[in-house]
């Protein structure tokens, strides 16, 4: 049965996989019928499948494997709804969720601010070579100021290439153009209209974007579609002495590739935030000293990671309220 109230009128059931600022917490628990995870162990497998047969809406997060076997689970119930945690739904089988009949929603909007500016930290990171400073200093190798010592590159007057001009691409490129002075090209797979409030010149394919960009920042969704879309050919066509940013998923990039493109000098920096197997991240990046390497916190402020919270209780309460999703996916 769909729609208000569980089948016996009462309160319906939520399992919530991650740990969950507390304001959401407590508005879950007003609301639902929910199981907490107060230890915030990522679920194994078993535990998805458990949860999908017991619950009428699952509150997931980008570290749950949400395929077709959780999605297909029978048991006494299984869940209505998935509501995912992020934007990026690279984590949920959607064609399974169709299939399945389960409906799935996310938190756009609410994190495209804080995303937007941790991909400028990064650039500024990568550019200023902030991370392997800060470690000189910290092993005590700092041994007073010099002229020549670890110059970097500015920012102003170079060219930023976006990669996947959606929101958080956009909210870059309007951080770069209007406050640091940068010329944008970006590549979008779909033509967008010309209604920037920033300068921005549309480029044909992403190869052109290699080519022209000092910087280039990634904000493309993750999944099948972009697997390895930044690929060695790809990277092989950046300028000598361009940066990588990405924020946004470790599977759009060929990390070995990108790898060797740093070993061998070819590109001066990376920043990235995310990783092809997180939290695995490969040894040979850790030991590169020109990367700013962060463990997937692009929404991790407080205020952002209520809000995505919060409308993921928004997803689940206009589910079981009848009414249409403010951010549904399928
Ligand atoms: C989230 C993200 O913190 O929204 C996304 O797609 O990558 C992050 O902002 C993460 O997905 C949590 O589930």
């Amino acid at each position: 049965m769909r729609g208000k109230g569980g089948p016996d009128g009462s309160k319906r059931r939520i399992v919530v996989t991650r740990k969950l600022p507390e304001a959401v917490e407590e508005r879950l628990r007003a609301a639902f019928t929910v199981a907490l995870n107060p230890d915030d162990k990522p679920f194994m497998p078993d535990r998805l499948v458990k949860a999908m047969q017991m619950a009428d809406g699952l509150l997931c997060a980008v570290t749950d494997a949400v395929n077709s076997t959780v999605l297909h689970a029978e048991g006494r119930r299984r869940a209505e709804i998935v509501a995912n945690f992020g934007v990026g739904v690279n984590n949920i089988d959607l064609d399974a969720a169709k299939a399945a009949g389960v409906i799935v929603g996310n938190t756009p909007d609410v994190l495209t601010d804080a995303t937007a500016d941790l991909a400028i930290a990064l650039m500024l990171a990568a550019t200023r070579r902030m991370s392997e400073a800060e470690a000189l200093l910290r092993r005590g190798g700092w041994d007073g100021f010099r002229p020549t010592g670890l110059l970097g590159a500015g920012l102003q007057g170079r060219t930023l290439g976006i990669v996947g001009m959606g929101r958080i691409g956009q909210a870059v490129a309007r951080r770069a153009n209007r406050g640091f002075g940068m010329r944008v090209i970006y590549f979008n797979r779909s033509e967008l209209g010309p209604f920037f409030d920033f300068a921005a010149v549309p480029l044909e394919r992403v190869e052109d974007v290699m080519e022209q960009a000092d910087i280039v920042s990634l904000h493309i969704p993750g999944g099948a579609e972009t697997r390895g879309m930044i690929s060695a050919s790809v990277i092989d066509r950046m300028r000598p002495g361009a940066y990588l940013i990405n924020t946004a998923r470790g599977d759009v990039v060929d990390e070995e590739a990108l790898v060797a493109a740093l070993r061998h000098g070819r590109l001066a920096g990376a920043g990235l935030d995310v990783f092809r197997d997180e939290p695995r991240v490969p040894r040979d990046l850790l030991d590169l000293p020109g990367v700013t390497l962060l463990p997937h916190i692009g929404s991790a402020t407080v205020e952002t990671r209520t809000a995505m919270g919060m409308l993921a209780v928004d997803n689940l309460e206009a589910h079981f309220a009848g009414r249409e999703l403010p951010a549904r996916v399928v």
